[in-house]
């Protein structure tokens, strides 16, 4: 049980926790209260062994999240710009990314500026045909400040981050996908049940060995850090967890593994 909040609605359903950002009449721009919401639910969630994986969405047809809170912003200083930008970092935006728990974004829509940052922190995106998605902060004199100068090279390839950013332009949900923004792309209605059937895989699968597969994924995007060096070190450890003697005798008794975690 993950508690909801004013903008933040925790529902659980088959071991997934369906986060959708419900601040509709805003298009769920995410204003400071939303990004401390949403923090407090990943928290709540973290240590609950019965939650396999999360799913974030938007409240609505319209939108997934149309953005950081223009209006809250609008009188920054350079001071605060820094703060809200390592702010947003620091609750969602990485936070997300080296969460221990896969996380896919039900991408339901409009996905702007903070809003396709947040999706692009989630570890999957599946997209409705209806949304559209893009980095449109250089229309208002700012750059991306939530990743996306980072994340959409990563995604897209240079060429293509480039274009979407300094343009400022939109692009439709086929050619998300097509750019392998997204993994999957379906119909509104079809959206959640095909996060489902991708947390369906993921929840017989080992917690111990999800977690650390996506901590040695994330190292190789980490200057500091040698991904190879990271994956030798925790390919190791993981001989030494319960769940990798449970994965082996499970294999070896022709049974399917009790995972528990540990
Ligand atoms: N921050 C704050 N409020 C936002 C917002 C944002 N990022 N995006 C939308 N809203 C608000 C609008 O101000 C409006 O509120 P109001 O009814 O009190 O005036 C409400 O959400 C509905 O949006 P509206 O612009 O009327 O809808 P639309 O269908 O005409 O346009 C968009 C939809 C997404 C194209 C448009 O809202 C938009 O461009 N939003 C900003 C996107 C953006 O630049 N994001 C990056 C921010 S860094």
């Amino acid at each position: 049980m993950v508690a909801t909040s004013e903008f933040i609605q925790c529902d659980i359903r088959a071991q997934v926790l369906v986060i959708t950002i419900n601040r509709p009449e805003k298009l769920n721009a995410l204003n400071k209260q939303t990004i401390e919401e949403l923090h407090e639910a990943l928290v709540e969630a973290e240590h609950q062994n019965d939650i396999r994986a999360v799913i974030i969405t938007g409240a609505g047809r319209k939108a997934f999240v149309a953005g950081a809170d223009i209006s809250e912003f609008a009188n920054f200083s350079v001071a605060e710009g820094t703060q809200l930008s390592a702010q947003g970092h620091f609750k969602i935006f990485s936070f997300i990314e080296n969460y221990s728990k896969p996380i896919i974004a039900a991408v339901n829509g409009f996905a702007l500026g903070g809003g396709l940052e947040l999706a692009m922190a989630c570890h999957m995106r599946v997209i409705s045909e209806t949304a559209r998605v893009g980095l449109p902060e250089v229309s208002l004199g700012l750059i991306p400040g939530y990743g996306g100068t980072q994340r959409l090279a990563q995604l897209l390839g240079k060429g293509k981050a480039f274009e979407m950013i300094l343009t400022a332009e939109m692009i439709t949900a086929q050619e998300a996908f097509d750019w392998g923004l997204a993994n999957y792309m379906t119909s509104p209605d079809a959206l959640l049940d095909k996060c489902f059937e991708i947390t369906a895989k993921i929840g017989t699968k080992s917690p111990t060995a999800l977690r650390t597969a996506i901590k040695v994924i994330n190292a190789g995007y980490n200057p500091q850090l040698n991904g190879f060096e990271v994956e030798i070190e925790e390919f190791g450890k993981s001989f030494g967890t319960k769940d990798f003697r449970e994965g082996v005798d499970a294999f070896l008794e022709k049974r399917k593994a009790d995972f528990r975690g540990e």
